[in-house]
């Protein structure tokens, strides 16, 4: 399995934190991880990515002093660019930051970061679509979240590092990447305890070195293959795929029809017949993840039965159904909710992608449906996926990649 693209993003913004040579190991040759190298370029950080798949590596160099800006054109291509605040305060004492807008999935406010910045000793100001944060050194302090956000606990967890005294991160996000991101802050010379648990402690030190790091395998992506082995049937082996990063999605897949043997080595997956309906809620980790249900919604609508899915975590993140409806599949939603009730086949169709899991949806959608199916903005899943098509092809679909 390839690096976690919401493992790898962090681990990017974290090297601003130390001065030095980082470097990155298991890092996909993705859009988003050269939008996060563009946007530290911008800020006077060299980073370089070499090499494919899990041999794909980052050099990223930090200069004693950056440009603590991220811009507008950056931003607005990648909402994670937010990460950034966190290390920017905590080294510089400032961080300008463009204002992320709204996407695909509805709003997606930052109000939980500047709100724990601010308990920490931050000021900020909003102007012209930026907003500002200033700082001397930042105070531990303790932080209840009121919601487990996973790149708010990412953020507050890299600024706390550096900050004077302890800091503690109640209802702290759970997520495998966010373990990740704490033994990467560890190797240089943090003090972070329970991260992976909902209390996450972090003793502040003066100052951190730079790292050598490997990126943990990535469950969403582990968990489109695990679909696409449901949709055609036969059996996979996920070279590197955790499976104690996704019980319960295992557990979901198990009842849909599809087994999943962890081997030591990776996940076995195997399926065969019609799949079956099961209901399924979005939770925050360790529940079944958001990014996982576009997949399964496609599983589940030719699936023998009726179900029932809630999202939980984006009310707007089910845009993608119209398209699979156009698709011939029988869903109907209302508000967080979808009602599917499987059918036998789907019907290919022209459709169009409108974000990195919806993409990857569709053409596994494609992969099983009557005739040929063409998914537009491919340039969304290029974003979390690389070569998509070429490893699916590999496998035996008929999928490929036509160019812009
Ligand atoms: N929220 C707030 N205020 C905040 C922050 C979040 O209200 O200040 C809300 C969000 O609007 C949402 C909920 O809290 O309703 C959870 O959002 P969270 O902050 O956990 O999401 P995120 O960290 O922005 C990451 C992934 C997403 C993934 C979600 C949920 C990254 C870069 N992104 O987003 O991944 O869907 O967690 O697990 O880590 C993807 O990979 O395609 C993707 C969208």
């Amino acid at each position: 399995m390839y690096g976690a693209k919401n493992s790898v993003l962090k681990l990017m913004a974290a090297t601003l934190l130390a001065p030095g040579r980082h470097r990155l190991a298991n890092v996909p040759g993705i859009t988003d991880v050269g939008i996060v190298c563009d946007l530290l370029a911008a800020m006077g950080v060299e980073a370089s990515h070499s090499g494919s798949g899990t041999a794909g590596s980052l050099d990223i160099s930090v200069p004693c002093e950056v440009t603590p800006v991220a811009p507008y054109e950056l931003v607005e291509k990648i909402r994670a660019s937010i990460v950034v605040l966190g290390p920017l305060l905590a080294r510089y004492g400032f961080a300008r930051i463009s204002l992320p807008g709204g996407d695909d999935f509805g709003q997606r406010p930052i109000d939980m970061h500047l709100r724990a910045f601010e308990d920490l000793g931050a000021r900020f100001t909003t102007e012209h679509g930026y907003v500002e944060g200033r700082c001397d050194r930042l105070v531990g302090t303790r932080i209840v979240l009121e919601f487990p956000s996973h790149t708010a606990t990412d953020n507050i967890m890299m600024a706390a590092t550096l900050a004077k005294g302890t800091t503690v991160i109640e209802n702290a996000a759970r997520e495998p990447e966010v373990i990740d991101l704490a033994a990467m802050l560890t190797s240089m010379g943090a003090r972070i305890e329970g991260a992976g648990t909902s209390r996450i402690e972090i003793e502040g030190v003066d100052t951190l070195g730079p790292s050598e790091h490997r990126a943990i395998p990535d469950r969403v992506e582990a968990a489109t293959w695990l679909a696409a082995v449901g949709l055609a049937g036969g059996e996979v082996e996920l070279l590197g795929a955790r499976a104690e990063h996704m019980e319960m999605l295992l557990e979901k897949l198990a009842l849909i029809g599809v087994h999943a043997v962890d081997t030591g080595a990776g996940i076995l997956a195997t399926s065969a017949g019609r799949l079956r309906s099961v209901d399924i809620s979005t939770l925050p980790y360790p529940g079944v993840a958001t990014d996982y249900k576009p997949f399964l919604v496609v599983m589940l609508s030719v699936a023998s039965g009726v179900a029932i899915v809630s999202e939980n975590i984006f009310a707007g993140r089910f845009r993608y159904v119209d398209e699979l409806r156009r698709m011939g599949a029988d869903i109907t939603t209302k508000g967080h909710h979808a009602v599917v009730r499987g059918v036998r086949r789907l019907s290919g169709a022209q459709v169009r992608s409108t974000d990195i899991r919806a993409g990857a949806a569709l053409v596994l959608a494609g992969m099983v449906a009557d005739g040929t199916t063409e998914v537009s903005g491919a340039e969304h899943v290029d974003r979390g996926y690389e070569n998509l098509a070429g490893r699916l092809a590999a496998l035996g679909a008929d999928v490929r990649r036509e160019s812009e």
